[in-house]
């Protein structure tokens, strides 16, 4: 008897804690309302989460995001991995979520030198494709995709991360077949690529998306650039992405401030695409997926309270940036949505991998209280 009066008391409480918990947690802002006045609030959402893997963290990106960007799977190596195979399956899903909880759904991404298969480059014995045959593989994947997504997708990353740190074009096999290494050729390929994407989806938008335009003056330069090529010659371009994969002590706000209003200065959006702060101290900077790995970059300080509260300086620090300049800027995505799941290990977002919300939250929720 006393037993089961113990049992019922413990299931009480337990119910209690539990809804208090509960409610805590949909008592707080969502990010999309706080920021509604200035830009549209996102994340990279994995296929985990698309397909009702992980619960938890649908539930965040439902309350807080107004868009979303596939984490992987409208890249070229996941969506068309064979020459005759498209496998639309995930990225369907993924647009049918964002249908589903009111997301706009951005496209990641079409012409890029990485997580794009071998045959993408090479002729049937192995050695490199002819710029015509690459020409001909670019268009009718660009075809494919935007014409499978036509009127569903807002926008699309359309080239990603065709520049070096120094601002020149960098050394991809793109560069290397459509160019030919003359340099009336060498915007070319992005060139082309935007024209079909623009016919695959005249709705569209299309943008130039890269990682650094926040550190490197000479990077941004190079983007400015790429804009003045492609408004030259009248070829459609909407905006440019910039990664903004920061860290404890970068970007400053000085070469944030340069690439936003150099950006903004050629007449396109400027969108934050893949916001997080690496909370390692060491290492490589910059977001080069053959440099980064989760395993080769987790920092064991990562949760502790002195990081966390470095953390939450600098995403006030961005996001005072960001609000300032908020009438030249569209969106704001994170790259993932809590800690566990991030591509860079490390702490480095707004949830925790309890899918609590950290200091950090609380700290971006601040700044725009603080900017009214
Ligand atoms: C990353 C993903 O987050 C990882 O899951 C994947 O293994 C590698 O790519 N720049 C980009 C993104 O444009 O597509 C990259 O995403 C991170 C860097």
């Amino acid at each position: 008897m006393k037993g089961r009066v113990l049992n019922s008391i413990a299931i009480l409480v337990s119910l209690v804690i539990l809804a208090v918990g509960r409610a805590s947690t949909s008592d707080l802002p969502a990010l999309k309302d706080v920021f509604k006045d200035y830009f549209l609030i996102g994340g990279a959402l994995n296929r985990n989460l698309v397909m009702g893997r992980d619960p938890n963290a649908a539930q965040i990106a439902i309350k807080h995001y107004n868009t979303a960007t596939p984490e992987n799977d409208m890249k070229w190596q996941l969506i068309h991995p064979e020459p005759d195979r498209y496998n639309w399956g995930p990225a369907d899903t993924f647009v049918e979520f964002c249908q589903k909880h009111n997301m706009v759904p951005i496209g990641h991404t079409l012409v890029w030198h990485a997580q794009t298969p071998r045959w993408v480059f090479q002729d049937s014995n192995g050695g490199p494709a002819t710029r015509d045959v690459l020409l001909a593989r670019m268009k009718d994947h660009i075809t494919t995709v935007v014409g499978h997504y036509k009127g569903r997708v807002k926008g699309w990353d359309v080239v990603n991360e065709a520049l070096n740190d120094n601002g020149t074009l960098r050394n991809s096999p793109w560069l290397r077949i459509i160019g030919e290494g003359s340099p009336e050729k060498q915007y070319d390929f992005i060139e082309y690529a935007f024209r079909w994407a623009h016919e695959a989806d005249p709705d569209a938008e299309l943008y130039y998306n890269d990682y650094n335009l926040d550190t490197s003056k000479a990077k941004c330069d190079g983007a400015v650039a790429i804009v003045k090529y492609l408004k030259s010659k009248g070829v459609r371009i909407d905006g440019v992405g910039i990664q903004l994969h920061a860290g404890l002590t970068y970007p400053s706000v000085e070469t944030l401030e340069y690439a936003i209003t150099n950006l903004a200065a050629t007449g396109v959006k400027v969108m934050v695409t893949e916001l997080d702060i690496r909370t390692q101290t060491r290492g490589y900077r910059g977001a080069d997926i053959s440099m980064v790995s989760r395993e080769g970059t987790a920092d064991p300080n990562a949760a502790a309270a002195e990081t966390q509260k470095k953390l939450a300086e600098k995403y006030a620090e961005i996001f005072s940036v960001l609000l300032k300049h908020s009438k030249s800027i569209t969106r704001v995505t994170f790259w993932g949505v809590y800690d566990a799941t991030s591509w860079i290990g490390g702490s480095p977002l707004l949830f925790d991998r309890n899918y609590q919300p950290k200091e950090a939250f609380f700290a971006v929720i601040k700044t725009a209280q603080q900017a009214r």
